[in-house]
């Protein structure tokens, strides 16, 4: 079974939509480790009360960016961690991370990417009065709110929203659209090809697995598979 880490740093809400598809068996991954850059964060306590191993380490106690990012890469190799979920982790990588973790690294933004990437997602899809508003899930790499699309829900915003209820809206879909791409993720259904992310049948349990073609064609030289 694959090891996973989520990274969160505030409330952990899309954490415990993960949380919870393990537990119902959503998603068939061991979630090994729960990491925050930041102690008070809700997000351990939610790890903790599930009896989830956590870490937590501050950026301040360490010189550059690399060295911080170089630690928390020793933990996740202790914990044979496979793949990683960022879940409101409000820190952005390293490309030293990022290679290490070569499209393993999954992450959610509460816009329809590329428009508004960064912090404020849903309090500039307010403001610019956009009609439409959604969620996104994608592979992340060197550059924010970039990798190449997951998964992307949509929906109208209605006259009477306030930026209240469209966080409420964004966060509804968030719950269920990234336990959805996790495990998608696992079953090894997701093949990178540039910018396209192509989502492969679930085997019908007759012949090769989704898994196993996508290895045989990558033994073939011609498309390559993101996860183990
Ligand atoms: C979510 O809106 C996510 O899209 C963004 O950060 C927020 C995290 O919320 N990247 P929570 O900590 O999971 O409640």
């Amino acid at each position: 079974m694959l090891r996973f880490a989520v990274f969160a740093s505030g409330e952990g809400t899309n954490l415990q939509a993960i949380m919870d598809a393990v537990k119902e068996g959503v998603i068939q991954a061991q979630l090994a480790l729960v990491f925050s850059d930041r102690h008070n964060a809700r997000a351990l306590k939610r790890a903790e009360a599930a009896g989830i191993k956590t870490l937590c380490l501050e950026r301040k106690d360490y010189a550059t960016p690399q060295s911080y990012d170089r630690h928390i890469i020793i933990y996740l190799k202790e914990e044979k961690i496979d793949f990683i979920v960022l879940a409101g982790y409000m820190r952005i990588l390293t490309p030293f991370f990022v290679k290490e973790y070569h499209q393993n690294i999954l992450n959610i933004h509460p816009s329809l990417l590329p428009a508004f990437k960064g912090t404020q997602a849903i309090k500039d899809t307010f403001t610019y009065g956009c009609k439409a508003a959604g969620v996104t899930v994608h592979f992340a790499d060197e550059k924010m709110d970039h990798g190449p699309i997951i998964l992307q829900e949509a929906f109208k915003v209605s006259e009477k929203d306030t930026l209240e209820s469209l966080e409420e809206r964004i966060h509804q879909i968030e719950h269920k659209l990234y336990p959805k791409a996790v495990s998608l993720f696992v079953e090894g259904r997701l093949k990178i090809r540039g910018r396209k992310v192509h989502i492969l049948e679930k085997s019908a349990g007759k012949g090769p697995s989704a898994v196993e073609s996508a290895v045989s064609q990558c033994k073939d030289g011609r498309d390559i598979p993101n996860n183990p």
